[in-house]
């Protein structure tokens, strides 16, 4: 046996360890690691390029015909502008065109027409006048009654039961064909004063007007009138006509009931002739 020099195992021992320490490190730790880290690093490098196609092909993408169709279109006219935003005023001006302005007819027939129905004369003697609680005033009914304006006029301010208290039996034309009409005669009911002085709500212009509106509208006075009888057109032109003076007076207050030649507002006798 040989003998190997001490200096020589010392060189062979070293030199062992040294390989061992440098095998060793890489092989305990690093290459798990690295290995594992390397293979999702390579996969996404894939997908950026996918995605840099689609980036690339957006610029090229052409807008649809109605897009295309809104751009290149006309836009509107100025002046249209202008017309389109009347369009409301316009509207509303229609609207009010196609109502028909009562308010606007001042003359006694128009407002007598309205007072009519909305004091509640109507209620008692039908739209048409033919009668009901109160007395029929159509066919010439209350022309008979009462052949001149002044007589009804006085009887309408002071109601019928005005007469009664004053123990007057009837009122208007006693000679009226059919027999003079009874104070409270008729259904047992009184004509109900209709004054603001006798406990109604009519002025002396009111009452007038809506007068005017029983003889010559439901009475029928009008077609005497439009047929050229001198004594009703004496009689429209005074009180009835939308230029009558008495009307006139009666809504300015230069005149009442009371002063009016023939009216009065005391129930009487006989009708004035
Ligand atoms: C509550 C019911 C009633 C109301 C409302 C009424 N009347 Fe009369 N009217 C009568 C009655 C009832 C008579 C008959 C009077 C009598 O017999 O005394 C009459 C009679 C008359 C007459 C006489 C007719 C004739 O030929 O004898 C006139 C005109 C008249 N009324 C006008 C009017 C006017 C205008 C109004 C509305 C402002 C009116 N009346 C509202 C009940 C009414």
């Amino acid at each position: 046996m040989t003998e190997i020099p001490e200096h020589l195992l010392k060189r062979s021992k070293a030199a062992k360890a040294k390989a061992d320490g440098a095998e060793g490190e890489p092989a305990s730790s690093v290459p798990a690691t690295t290995t594992a880290a390397a293979t999702p690093v390579a996969k996404p490098a894939a997908v950026p390029a996918k995605a840099k196609a689609v980036i690339a092909a957006k610029p090229v993408k052409q807008d649809p015909p109605y897009v295309v169709a809104a751009k290149t279109r006309k836009k509107m006219p100025f002046w249209a502008v202008g017309a389109l935003s009347m369009l409301p005023l316009w509207g509303f001006l229609y609207v009010r065109g196609m109502q028909p302005d009562i308010k606007k007819d001042t003359s006694p027939m128009g407002v007598g027409n309205g007072l009519y129905s909305s004091a509640a004369c109507a209620g008692c003697h039908a739209a048409d006048g033919s009668g009901g609680t109160g007395r029929a005033l159509y066919n010439g009914e209350v022309l008979l009654t009462f052949p001149k304006i002044e007589d009804q006029l006085n009887f309408v301010y002071t109601g019928s039961s005005a007469y009664s208290l004053a123990g007057l039996t009837t009122y208007g034309d006693p000679n009226r064909a059919g027999g003079a009409h009874a104070s409270s005669g008729y259904n047992g009911a009184a004509m109900p004063a209709q004054s603001q002085l006798t406990g109604g709500s009519l002025t002396d212009a009111q009452i007038l007007a809506v007068v005017c509106d029983e003889r010559y509208n439901l009475g029928g006075a009008m077609a005497k009138v439009t047929a050229g009888d001198a004594t009703w057109t004496k009689e429209y032109n005074a009180w009835c006509a939308p230029t009558a003076q008495n009307y006139l007076d009666l809504e300015t207050g230069t005149k009442t009931f009371a002063t009016l030649t023939g009216v009065g507002t005391k129930p009487r006798a006989t009708a004035t002739g």
